[in-house]
């Protein structure tokens, strides 16, 4: 086949007019930092998942950290997760000196295991923080159950999960905090940015408070007309917080959510169609409960080849690719700190062996994905 001449990423963010446009105003209006654009921002989630309460941060990690400070996660304190998840997770759970109890997935959608999670439940733990990967919802009934027998927080990690349902649940409307990002690789972007949804509403005050320095009122409304500069800080808090700028480009996307999905959607489609029954390639399996996929990732796990090599060979034709994700218990630092239960892994470690995510974003085209179809059978093919 005829190698193609221009690079296809593995992502890239869709941004149009309507970015332009909100971003541009925003620009204009003399106020660019946290104000009324952000207010709005957040009700839009507010409205998607059925919280009660949304705050917006400057990134998903950000919401991570100060959930975990609003929820006085401190040392001693366990906390179940997936290996199988970005690295910032396991990052603030280690820099509030708690410790992460890694659960093992399930080989076909990298979720968490539930039926495994009872068993890792101590008398330490504190939260569980399941992962919808790549926009795939994790079991929630069983979760929720086993956090309410145990009397455990839930944090959803929804950085993936814009678009997943679950049951006919949005994530992040399942009654506990849930955190989304807008990372540019996300199905939504703000460049960088987070939202944290809840229903507890003195929860949402403390979190106002951690996001902004502790100050109890929002800038906007100390500098506005007749508004009262002085400000008083009943606890120290950090710089989290997202300017309006970013929320008027999240605006904008926040309009054209339904329509990235659906492209992504379809070109996951194809991907599943073309790649079926090639040997040596396992494709993404979706639950048997009811559910909306949000495919914010494709991800093949690949044993025909070594994946240097398969990488190499999609570098060869002029395709990105992407790692979701080194399972974090094998991260040096949390190798020699966390050294128990790493060996119970084998699921994490059979797909972290085979994982590479595809080409997928919304402004590719059908053309695309057949290309990268074709390039993967013929690699395999030549071995
Ligand atoms: C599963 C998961 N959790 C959390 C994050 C952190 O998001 P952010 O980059 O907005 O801090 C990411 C980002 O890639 C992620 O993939």
């Amino acid at each position: 086949m005829r190698i193609r001449k221009n690079f296809l990423p593995f992502s890239r963010p869709s941004i149009g007019k309507s970015e332009v446009k909100r971003v541009t105003t925003c620009l204009k209006s003399g106020w660019i930092t946290t104000g009324a654009l952000c207010r709005e921002f957040e009700d839009k989630f507010i409205e998607l998942t059925g919280s009660q309460h949304a705050v917006s941060v400057n990134s998903a990690t950000a919401g991570m950290y100060i959930m975990l400070s609003a929820l006085n996660i401190a040392p001693g304190d366990e906390i179940i997760t997936p290996s199988m998840t970005f690295a910032s997770t396991v990052n603030m759970i280690a820099l509030h000196g708690a410790k992460p109890v890694f659960v093992d997935i399930d080989y076909g959608t990298l979720n968490i295991n539930p039926d495994l999670i009872e068993e890792n439940i101590t008398k330490k733990t504190r939260a569980i923080i399941p992962v919808h990967f790549a926009g795939t919802p994790t079991d929630m009934d069983k979760i929720n159950n086993l956090a309410k027998k145990y009397n455990l927080a839930v944090i959803e990690d929804a950085a993936h999960a814009l678009g997943t349902y679950y049951k006919g649940i949005h994530a992040g409307g399942f009654g506990h905090p849930a955190i989304f990002s807008f990372h540019p690789i996300k199905n939504i972007t703000t460049g960088e940015g987070g939202m944290i949804t809840l229903n507890d509403a003195e929860m949402e005050k403390k979190l106002r408070l951690l996001r902004f320095h502790g100050i109890e009122r929002d800038a906007w409304k100390r500098y506005g007309k007749g508004g009262n500069p002085s400000y008083d800080i009943a606890v120290p808090g950090y710089k989290y917080n997202m300017p309006d700028v970013l929320a008027a480009l999240g605006l904008a996307q926040m309009e054209r959510w339904p329509e990235f999905n659906r492209k992504r959607s379809d070109l996951a489609g194809i991907y599943l169609e073309r790649l079926e029954g090639i040997s040596g390639i396992d494709l993404p399996q979706v639950p048997q409960y009811d559910h909306v996929h949000a495919w914010h990732l494709f991800v093949i796990k690949v044993s025909a080849l070594n994946r240097d090599e398969f990488m190499n060979k999609l570098s060869d034709y002029n395709i990105g690719y992407g790692l979701h994700f080194p399972p974090t218990h094998t991260l040096n630092y949390v190798k020699e700190r966390y050294t128990e239960n790493i060996s119970l892994l084998p699921e994490t470690e059979r797909a972290a062996q085979k994982i590479i995510s595809l080409p997928l974003f919304p402004d590719m085209r059908e053309k695309d994905v057949q290309y990268v179809c074709k390039a993967i059978k013929e690699i395999i093919k030549n071995g």
